[in-house]
């Protein structure tokens, strides 16, 4: 008879990672992070039937317009989180200020900033969606959370991770000793370990960028994405391309398979598009901690100190050498052929 695979619980009693407060309070908050992914991919999986798709026709902090399924999906996050009580400070992509939790009396020894819906111009098209979270510690926790708490480098993430609502959930995390996913069986409603200890290959053959910004580009940038056009049959070239319009799902792609995904500052939006601390930690994260590498094409993400919330950062992630290749391109060290 095969042998059961693990759940998220289980693994976690095989591999504890360090907890603050409390032995297994990782565990706790990892398990209701896991809620969170079960509640959002019921309610994915019949959001067509539930009115559930289109605007708020609301603007989030970033100016961008809000889809109902945000607004759904960041709730979501802020009910169950709030309940478990081990996560003291919840930031999000969606909200302007942190959210405080009080717990009197009770260690809450975490903060959570989360990218609560990732890829919503899929939600009304029924194509791929994630959701992102960092885990940090929450130093000052009998306080409400000042933006300066959550403003930590990407090192000092305890653990990171993504929903992936595909065909199947996945629920991909690290807590810094390797990179776990797990396949939702809804059928039990348990999160099963199938990728375990993903590495990810040196070098792909997938590149994931969107390139109808080609023209707003720098040249170095432009360069390297031509270089990718160019056929080498020992070079692996032409890359293919693969762009979803879903972070999650790109990377996803790039973990298992190599590769590399730009979404690179332009000239006249030199910081990019994605969101230093509900998105380009999290992934940079994950990905380092399966051999990969993340940078802005210059400075390695997770070294960056923030400045504000909800900053941006251009990002080139992937396959370890197909990141550096990019960053010699954007630098111009590259030999031009
Ligand atoms: P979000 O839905 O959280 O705003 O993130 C969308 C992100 C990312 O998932 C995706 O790779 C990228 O934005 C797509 O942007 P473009 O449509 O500009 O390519
Ligand atoms: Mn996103
Ligand atoms: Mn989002």
């Amino acid at each position: 008879m095969s042998q059961q695979p693990l759940t998220v619980e289980q693994f976690l009693m095989a591999n504890p990672p360090a907890s603050l407060g409390g032995a297994g309070s990782l565990t706790a908050l990892l398990s209701a992070i896991g809620l969170v992914g079960k509640t959002l991919a019921r309610d994915l999986r019949i959001a067509g039937l539930l009115n559930m798709l289109g605007m708020t026709g609301e603007t989030n902090v970033q100016g961008e317009s809000i889809k109902k399924l945000d607004q759904i999906a960041n709730d979501t996050f802020i009910e169950v989180l709030q309940r478990d009580g081990v996560a003291g400070a919840l930031a999000s992509e969606e909200m302007e200020k942190p959210v405080f939790v009080a717990s009197p009396g009770r260690p809450a020894p975490y903060m959570v900033l989360f990218d609560p819906l990732d890829g919503s111009s899929n939600t009304d098209v029924n194509m791929p969606l994630g959701s992102i979270f960092s885990i940090i510690e929450h130093q000052h926790q009998d306080q409400p959370p000042e933006d300066s708490d959550l403003l930590r480098k990407g090192i000092h993430q305890l653990a990171a991770g993504y929903f992936l609502f595909g065909p199947s959930t996945m629920l991909v995390f690290t807590t810094g000793k390797g990179v776990f996913g797990f396949t939702l069986d809804p059928t039990v409603g348990e999160y099963q370990l199938s990728h375990p200890g993903i590495k990810m290959p040196s070098r792909g053959k997938v590149y994931a960028v969107n390139e109808g910004n080609y023209e707003k580009w720098p040249t170095g940038t432009k360069r390297y994405v031509d270089s990718l056009k160019k056929p080498d049959k020992a070079a692996g070239r032409p890359y293919s391309g693969r762009y979803s319009g879903c972070l999650v799902a790109d990377v996803h792609r790039l973990l298992l398979g190599g590769g590399i995904y730009l979404y690179p500052g332009e000239i006249n939006k030199p910081e990019g598009k994605l969101r230093l601390l509900y998105e380009a930690n999290p992934m940079a994260m994950v990905v380092e901690q399966a051999g990969g590498r993340a940078s802005t094409g210059v400075t390695r993400i997770l070294e960056i100190e923030p400045i504000k919330l909800h900053q941006r950062v251009p990002l080139i992630i992937g396959s370890a050498d197909d990141v550096r290749d990019a960053e010699s391109y954007i630098q111009e060290r590259a030999v031009l052929s």
